[in-house]
């Protein structure tokens, strides 16, 4: 049976870099409240004046995984970009990547919204896909400009959201395992909403933050349980635990509750926010660039998000 690896990662962070200080001068709030409750110090927006938007943040990303991964962009066949940020609605987001980095015509290009549960989602569907596309490769990228939707007037929200894109390059071939995915949704539409195109003005991003937070901090126990029932594998034989970074509390739950290594679960929220569907693989970059994740190591990824979604897998690492 044919399965799937990672053969490599990337991400950008866009320049514009924002302390808890530098918010408490637009809303009413301080460093102290922001990091306790959630281990934000800083989140990164997109500067327009230097050329930084959605499409070059997933262009950065993508060519960074291809690179790491040794593979040209002729040679994807699956290209998928998660987001519910992008410049455009359509053309979407993977055909804008498609003309950026040149990926021929019979590369199946598409976007995917599962809000912050996008990435996860998207490697998922990429497994699917991959045996009967054109080519082995999928470029698979979690993207978001949340700076577009925050109300910078609504404390409760802004502080807590940041822009950013990562990608995974998967290769698909016979005797790699499976990805063990695990996945739901919800059909919720009052605790996490972004009004798209046609919708009332202001069209900015609404949260019922308590709602949230007991959902995350019942999914991502349960998916974690899920994905290692699957794979029929125990916690200590997984490297890394890479969580969406919504708020560090809500990881450090999870850890808790399931009685894992905090060390193998490491998050990187105090200079990310939370970047919706950029979340999960940018944080997956940064422990490869660090060594932290190598070849061989099994790592759990799990996220959740608005909808209200939720995704988990077991990616191994070519
Ligand atoms: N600065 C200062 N005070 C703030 C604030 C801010 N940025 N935001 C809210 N507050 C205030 C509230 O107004 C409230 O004041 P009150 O007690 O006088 O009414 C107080 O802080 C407590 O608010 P509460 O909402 O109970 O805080 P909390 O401990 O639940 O933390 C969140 C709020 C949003 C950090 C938390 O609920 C959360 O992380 N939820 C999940 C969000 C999430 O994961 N979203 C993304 C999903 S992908």
């Amino acid at each position: 049976m044919r399965g799937v690896k990672i053969v490599g990662t990337g991400s950008a962070l866009p320049s514009r870099v924002m302390t808890n200080d530098d918010m408490a001068k637009i809303v009413d709030t301080s460093d102290e409240w922001i990091s306790t409750r959630t281990g934000i110090r800083s989140r990164c927006y997109c500067d327009t004046r230097a050329g930084e938007s959605h499409r070059s943040l997933v262009r950065d990303a993508a060519a960074r995984s291809l690179d790491a991964a040794g593979i040209a962009p002729e040679q994807v066949g699956v290209c998928l970009v998660a987001t519910f940020t992008a410049d455009t609605c359509t053309p979407s987001a993977a055909c804008l990547l498609q003309a950026d980095l040149g990926m021929p015509e019979d590369t199946l290009c598409l976007d995917l919204n599962a809000a912050c549960a996008g990435f996860v989602y998207g490697l998922h569907v990429a497994e699917c896909l991959l045996p009967g596309a054109t080519r082995p490769y999928a470029l698979v990228v979690g993207a978001d400009t949340l700076s577009r939707v925050m109300d910078f007037e609504d404390r409760t929200t802004c502080v807590l959201f940041g822009d950013g894109a990562g990608a995974a390059v998967l290769e698909c071939r016979e005797g790699y395992p499976e990805l063990h995915a695990v996945w739901g949704s919800r059909g919720d539409d009052s605790s996490l909403v972004a009004p798209g195109v046609g919708c009332d003005e202001p069209s900015y991003l609404h949260m019922d933050g308590r709602a949230v937070f007991r959902f995350a901090t019942e999914v991502m126990p349960r998916c974690t349980t899920e994905v290692l029932t699957a794979a029929q594998v125990s916690a200590d034989e997984v490297d890394r635990f890479v969580y969406h970074q919504a708020n560090k509390r809500i990881v450090d739950f999870a850890v808790k509750k399931l009685g894992l290594d905090p060390v193998k679960c490491e998050g990187n929220i105090d200079h990310t926010g939370n970047t919706s569907a950029g979340s999960v693989p940018i944080l997956l970059d940064e422990l490869v660039r660090a060594g932290k994740i190598t070849s061989g190591n099994r790592v759990l990824m799990a996220g959740f998000g608005a909808g209200l979604t939720w995704a988990g897998v077991l990616a191994e690492f070519a």
